[in-house]
């Protein structure tokens, strides 16, 4: 209710700006909402997704740091559980995003598992849409997601990279590198 309430107002202020006699369903689809506007609610410290696969830790410098989940969601979805979505920055018709900032330590864990487990550091990504990743982390053991973990050439300790592939956002640095 909160959110369509915002809506409403919202698009009430930007046709009013609009130019006049455009019936008002059909231009709710082709205005563009600014990501990083200035009507950014306040964040909350409430996760409000259980899971995100596009998760972006904004340039805010808070400890902990803040959050925002830019996957797409369905209408419904979106409404039921975000204070407010609005339309992501790309070709028409926009798809829905919760615009919602979580603030807290834990980002919560990623919709379709990465092989290489919760963070990486040091991700090499192609520049296709989807991006195709690799995580070149050294690590102590690899991740249960993790196909085909190969060990580092004469490594002592032991330390081990995930050759796997992953096509979509690599998500996550790791807090600590002190892992690798
Ligand atoms: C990241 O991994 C690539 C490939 O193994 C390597 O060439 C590069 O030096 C690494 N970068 C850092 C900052 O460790």
């Amino acid at each position: 209710m909160k959110a369509a309430m915002a809506t409403s107002t919202l698009l009430f202020l930007l046709l009013a700006g609009a130019a006049h006699g455009a019936p008002e369903d059909t231009t709710a689809n082709t205005i563009r909402l600014p990501t990083d506007g200035s009507a950014q609610q306040a964040p909350t410290t409430k996760r409000p997704w259980k899971c995100c696969d596009n998760i972006e830790r904004l340039p805010t410098k808070t400890n902990p740091p803040q959050w925002r989940c830019n996957d797409e969601l369905e209408p419904s979805k979106c409404v039921a559980q975000c204070e407010v979505c609005q339309e992501a920055p790309g070709p028409f018709p926009g798809p829905l995003i919760c615009s919602d900032v979580y603030w807290g330590a834990d980002p919560g864990p990623f919709c379709t598992p990465r092989p290489w487990g919760d963070c990486c550091t040091n991700t090499t990504c192609t520049r296709s849409i989807p991006p195709i990743c690799r995580c070149n982390d050294k690590v102590k053991k690899c991740a249960t997601a993790c196909k085909d973990c190969k060990r580092v050439k004469s490594s002592k300790p032991p330390r081990y990279v995930c050759q796997d592939q992953f096509t979509g956002q690599p998500g996550p640095k790791c807090k600590h590198s002190c892992e690798n």
